[in-house]
């Protein structure tokens, strides 16, 4: 075929990929050990609601419409339950997948569909009744004492093979509907992962396998926490640690080989999220009860990457409101190989403020559990609240990131953002930037120093920790303050001369244009940049004096 042929018949392929109106799939993507979600080609900020567990039904979508409406959320996280679209064994049944998709657009969000199927929150119950009511073919892992568990054995050949059709299924049947849209734009599979109250499955099978050496993938990857053996079976690498990484294998080999036989019909981003266990436990001590042995917990996530190369993040969901808690896990799942996505975060208004440095550290996206107003609160997890109120300390953060999700997205991928949340000790924090620092602090009045003494009262609603700050470098000397209940000082760097030019408070408008609302001066910049309960943004322009 002559080259021009070629190229005339590459070039009408494109044209009529354009002209069916066929978006580009979403895709990660990875640069200096940043990542982005790229959405239509383009970074995109997933700013998202998750539903309740059971809101996976057409009549119970319009409180979860109106709830992520509330919250300008862009993304609405969804679950699909096996038991909903498989419920006589090889008849599958999509009307809800296809309400939603439908819904969603209407709706004008962006969907994460989340697969509920051998494992939800480590059960079965999301499984069809002929898979719970046929334990021979579907058998659940044994105790030491061969005593049948409430969980799934991740060696049940078969039920890998089962869940591994409907899942396949269900990834064929979304690129049936939405390849041309792409309205669903991640797929988690399975949710949280792993046995409470067992390390690892005891079977026929699995026995065999913890005799076998370490797959080379693994060995080459994850290093032991007491160093044993440089190779050999799972005990005399892994002495202490080697039942739950076993189980880890096992579960993440499961999990990635559906994850991939997903991918090969409809390539979608895909992950895993996870029951988290302590982060500050370091060096971690091995599995005593405490957490979901198998689960892709922060030490693991070697294993997970080793073992499912298909799942692409391994991610946290963040249910301690410790700050020291979950500064620690942003700091352990964010990593060169593995993209910052908070799948769920607590719904309770004290998480609110943790939107900041989430956003801040570069996460392609956070999604608040529970934005969803069926009459359901999951206190003392999560609100005690089922409606606006519970919404709020969520809306006012979002509100401020969605006119600018795309910009956000591309400066967090270029490395140009950082963000923090007022600590539970309310102490001063420091973001530093190349040639520049931003100075924090919180619980101060707007105007005067505290080292005045002129008062010993605290700003109202400021009895708890509320404040956040996200701030993005746009220029050298310029950057996007979004922020709360801070006060935030701009100054050079040590070392350096340098201070604050102008601040201008405003807004993007829907082209993405700056709408300046006002210049802060005088009282407003004299004790640093005071951002009030409601969320502000300015524009600063720094200046270095000749
Ligand atoms: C974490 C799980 O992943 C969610 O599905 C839900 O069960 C919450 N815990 C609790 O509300």
């Amino acid at each position: 075929m002559k080259k021009n042929t070629l190229l005339s018949m590459v070039l009408a392929g494109l044209l009529s990929l354009q002209a069916a109106g066929a978006a580009e799939a979403p895709r990660l993507v990875s640069r200096d050990g940043r990542h982005a979600l790229l959405v239509d080609g383009k970074p995109f900020l997933m700013l998202g609601a998750q539903a309740h567990n059971s809101s996976n039904y057409p009549e119970a979508l319009k409180p979860v419409w109106e709830a992520a409406k509330d919250a300008k959320a862009n993304t609405v996280l969804m679950p699909v339950a096996w038991e909903q679209v498989e419920p006589e064994e090889g008849k599958f049944d999509f009307s809800f997948v296809d309400t939603l998709v439908k819904e969603a657009r209407q709706q004008k969000q962006r969907l994460v569909i989340l697969w509920f199927a051998t494992w939800k929150n480590t059960s079965a119950q999301y499984t069809p009744a002929w898979v719970k009511l046929d334990p021979k073919r579907f058998p659940a892992n044994l105790d030491r004492e061969g005593k049948p568990n409430y969980s799934l054995s991740p060696f049940g050949t078969e039920t890998l093979k089962a869940d591994k059709r409907a899942f396949v299924a269900l990834m064929a049947h979304l690129k049936k509907i939405d390849s041309a849209e792409r309205t669903v734009l991640m797929v988690q599979v399975e949710n949280e992962v792993g046995t409470y109250g067992l390390v690892r499955d005891f079977g026929k099978a699995a026995e065999a396998a913890f005799t076998q050496p370490v797959p080379a993938a693994v060995l080459a990857r994850k290093k032991a926490v007491v160093p044993g053996a440089a190779s050999g079976n799972w005990r005399a690498v892994y002495g202490d640690y080697a039942d739950e990484y076993f189980h880890a294998w096992a579960i993440a080999r499961y999990i990635g080989d559906i994850a991939a036989a997903g991918k090969a019909v409809y390539e979608l981003p895909m992950y895993v999220n996870n029951a988290l266990r302590n982060p500050l436990d370091q060096p971690p001590k091995p599995w005593n009860k405490d957490f979901a042995s198998g689960g892709p917990t922060w030490d693991v996530i070697d294993i997970y990457k080793a073992a499912a190369p298909a799942l692409d993040i391994v991610a946290p969901d963040i249910y301690r409101p410790e700050s020291e808690q979950v500064n620690a896990n942003l700091r352990l799942f964010q990593r060169a190989d593995n993209a910052l996505w908070v799948p769920e975060i607590g719904n309770a208004a004290a998480y609110g403020r943790y939107l900041y440095p989430i956003l801040g550290h570069g996460a392609i996206g956070v999604a608040p559990f529970g934005i969803d107003y069926f009459n359901y609160s999951n206190f003392p997890l999560g609100s005690t609240s089922t409606d606006r109120e519970m919404v709020e300390p969520f809306a006012r953060v979002f509100k401020m990131f969605a006119p600018i999700q795309r910009q956000w997205a591309q400066w967090a991928f270029d490395g140009r953002t950082r963000g923090a949340a007022e600590g539970d000790d309310r102490k001063p924090q420091l973001l530093e930037f190349p040639g520049w620092v931003a100075k924090l602090s919180y619980r101060e009045w707007q105007f005067g120093e505290t080292s005045w003494k002129m008062t010993d009262k605290f700003p109202a609603g400021t009895e708890q920790p509320g404040g956040g700050v996200a701030i993005a470098q746009i220029g050298d000397d310029e950057f996007l303050v979004i922020g709360q209940r801070t006060r935030v000082r701009m100054e050079a760097a040590p070392g350096q001369n340098g201070f604050m030019l102008r601040t201008e408070q405003g807004r993007f408008d829907d082209q993405g244009r700056w709408v300046m609302e006002r210049v802060w001066n005088g009282d407003q910049v004299d004790y640093g940049l005071n951002l009030p309960a409601e969320p502000v943004m300015l524009k600063i322009k720094m200046g270095r004096p000749r």
